[in-house]
């Protein structure tokens, strides 16, 4: 019996060294390992041994058929793994997940591009407050009481203990608050997030940005006002942008204008883009109101000023040829992978 036992031994090893593919393998355990295998019989045999005989032999013959397991076991899992290789279910050629770089959002470029054009001929940049108070988004700026740029059709109000808070409506709470804490002369940008109780479409959202300047000085002229809105228009679309101002009005500057550039689309001739006027409104813009002086205790005969606000929205819309304000927001990759 133990020389049978060491025979198949021998002979098993011998063939399992031979197995090569998946059908191999069943075979070699249907020989040596099923239920009614080589080993299987052995353990019948087992049956007819002398009772002496039993415990060493028994032994002999579950030594086997564990070795046998373990050695049909790491046979199989070595053909199962060359077969994955070379017969092509892993594709060793295809190439790694791809990295993607992030990059920065149509405003941030747009905002930044405003940001480079005016520190460029020496304005500094200023920030304030989202929720801004009544007296720095309105009263400063002499809206009168009874405004309607006060009514709740434009501004998302604040409830807060003391006094009355807005979410700002405008930048140019921020002219108020750099006047309040510098004399003049003052010459800055103030970039930021606004907000606008209106209802959402293509062409508004609750929320914008917009970059307000102020230049405040001796002898400061509105001649200087449009060149320096020239310089920015060239700058920022080409050398051949033509401007228009309009006459426009603004509770803070006097006299105030509004500025369109030709339609970079059609060139002036007229498309769905400018609405058929050839023109389209890049900023507001104006000669700082004497009563605005007057609230930051700057003396309006010593001083003028101009202020000018635009959109970042609006501008980035145009420079790169968008036609609807709300993809700015919904944050699709797919939109701002083009930037
Ligand atoms: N604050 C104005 C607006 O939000 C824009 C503006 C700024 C106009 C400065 C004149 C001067 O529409």
């Amino acid at each position: 019996m133990l020389d049978e036992i060491q025979k198949l031994k021998e002979e098993a090893t011998a063939s399992l060294t031979g197995l090569r593919t998946q059908e191999d393998t069943e075979n070699f355990r249907l020989q040596f390992l099923s239920r009614k295998g080589s080993v299987a019989q052995l353990f019948e045999k087992l049956r007819d041994v002398p009772k002496e005989d039993k415990p060493a032999i028994g032994k002999s013959l579950n030594e086997l058929r564990t070795f046998l397991e373990s050695e049909f076991e790491s046979a199989q899992k070595k053909i199962a793994g060359e077969k994955r290789a070379d017969t092509g279910s892993i594709d060793l050629s295809i190439p790694g997940r791809k990295r993607y770089i992030g990059r920065r959002h149509p405003l941030t470029k747009t905002a930044e591009e405003i940001k480079r054009i005016f520190t460029c001929i020496g304005f500094g940049i200023a920030d304030g407050p989202e929720i801004e108070d009544d007296y720095h988004n309105f009263e400063a700026l002499n809206f009168p009481p009874d405004h309607p740029a006060r009514d709740m059709q434009d501004t998302f109000f604040v409830k807060a203990d003391a006094g009355k808070y807005v979410l700002r409506t405008h930048t140019s709470g921020v002219q108020i608050r750099v006047m309040e804490n510098n004399k003049p002369p003052v010459r800055v940008i103030m970039p930021g997030r606004v907000y606008r109780n209106e209802a959402i479409s293509a062409r508004s959202y609750c929320l914008f940005h917009q970059v307000e300047g102020l230049y405040v000085d001796k002898n400061v002229s509105l001649a200087e006002l449009k060149g320096t809105v020239a310089y920015f228009a060239k700058e920022f679309f080409n050398a051949e942008a033509k401007l228009r101002f309009r006459p426009s009005f603004f509770p803070f500057t006097e006299p105030s204008a509004e500025v369109d550039v030709n339609c970079f689309l059609c060139g002036g001739k007229g498309c769905r883009i400018c609405k058929y006027s050839g023109w389209l409104e890049i900023m507001g813009c104006g000669m700082v109101d004497p009563n605005v002086f007057k609230y930051v205790r700057y003396d309006p005969n010593e001083v003028s000023g101009y202020a000018f606000g635009m959109g970042i929205e609006r501008l980035a819309l145009l420079r790169y040829g968008i036609d609807d304000i709300r993809l700015f927001f919904e944050n699709d990759l797919r939109f701002l992978n083009q930037f």
